[in-house]
């Protein structure tokens, strides 16, 4: 039974019952993780020793810090084995759950090191959530963004098919559902964030050539719902404020409003799933027509949400939670 490894904590349609069963009308049940940060074995005391070298003031410094330590700082570090564990209980009782398609919006990994990706590849393998017609990921920041460069890295690509800031993708899922899968990141070469000497692109950006790239290929979901995939959030008025908010760090990324016109031409309904922020989102969260998704992050409080498409393409979205 689900109920031995989720909690049911709500869900949009107020008068179903609060059970976690696939009911019969389903088509299509989609689930969204997000954050999961699987740690690498770095201490972070090493990488506050790196930004100290190239960094002029000790003044500056100090404001800086707390919203470092806040970004990179991980409890689990010590406990990796702990840590996937939960991982794959997890994806195990997305099984029980019926779940036909995953979805990970961004930061599988914490340092965006090899050996944490393949830490979340193997994890999926085995617990059978591999391939496309069955998984979808998307970068987050933490993805993109070695935090460790004196360690060798290789880009997410080497281990995710997932997509680049320029370029989106659509997938098409049984049912009568798409998704839209947009790279949030900042171009890490040409368009740098001036704290990204030290941070990862804590703040997202949808490119100009992604959304005409989304009206030039709009035509192959025509007359489908449609579930668009980011990243970094779209709106800062659900989450409570906190130091990286103050110093700009968390904000909304740029080009959301556009992002939203894009997807209208497909789905004036199409739902927003994004992570990045690590504040779970209520279920009765909208943007305009949008119901916006964000199940929050790190496994040690492990939130999702199930999306369950019937017949007549109408959502319900359900929020659970890890038993522990
Ligand atoms: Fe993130």
């Amino acid at each position: 039974m689900p109920q031995a490894f989720f909690k049911w904590i709500d869900c949009t349609d107020k008068k179903r019952p609060r059970d976690l069963i696939r009911r019969s009308d389903t088509v299509l049940r989609v689930a969204q993780l997000s954050d999961l940060h699987l740690p690498g074995e770095v201490a972070l005391t090493r990488r506050l020793r790196d930004l100290m070298t190239p960094h002029g003031s000790f003044e500056n410094f100090s404001h800086e810090i707390s919203a470092i330590s806040n970004e990179i700082g991980h409890h689990y570090r010590s406990e990796r084995r702990l840590y996937t564990n939960l991982i794959k209980k997890t994806l195990i009782g997305l099984h029980r759950l019926g779940v036909d398609h995953l979805v990970i919006t961004g930061d599988l990994v914490h340092c965006g090191l090899a050996a944490e990706f393949l830490d979340v590849r193997a994890a999926l393998e085995i617990t059978g959530w591999w391939g496309e017609e069955r998984l979808t990921v998307i970068p987050g920041n933490h993805d993109r963004f070695n935090l460790y460069e004196r360690l060798p890295s290789e880009p997410m690509e080497s281990f995710f098919p997932v997509v680049t800031p320029r370029e989106p993708r659509f997938k098409i899922l049984p049912g009568g559902v798409a998704l839209l899968e947009i790279d949030s990141n900042r171009d890490p070469v040409d368009d740098r964030h001036y704290m990204e000497r030290w941070l990862p692109n804590t703040v997202g950006r949808i490119y100009p050539e992604a959304l005409d790239w989304i009206d030039r290929n709009q035509k192959e979901v025509r007359g489908m719902r449609l579930m668009t995939l980011v990243h970094h959030h779209i709106t800062s008025d659900w989450y409570p404020t906190s130091a990286s908010s103050i110093w700009g760090l968390m904000e909304p990324a740029d080009g959301v409003g556009e992002l939203v016109e894009a997807i209208e031409l497909v789905d004036p309904y199409s739902p927003i799933l994004h992570g990045h922020k690590h504040d779970v989102m209520g279920v009765d969260y909208a943007y305009g027509t949008h119901q916006v998704a964000c199940p929050g992050g790190f496994a040690n409080a492990l939130s999702f949400n199930l999306f369950d498409f019937n017949v007549h393409g109408e959502q319900t979205m359900t929020q659970l939670q890890l038993r522990l």
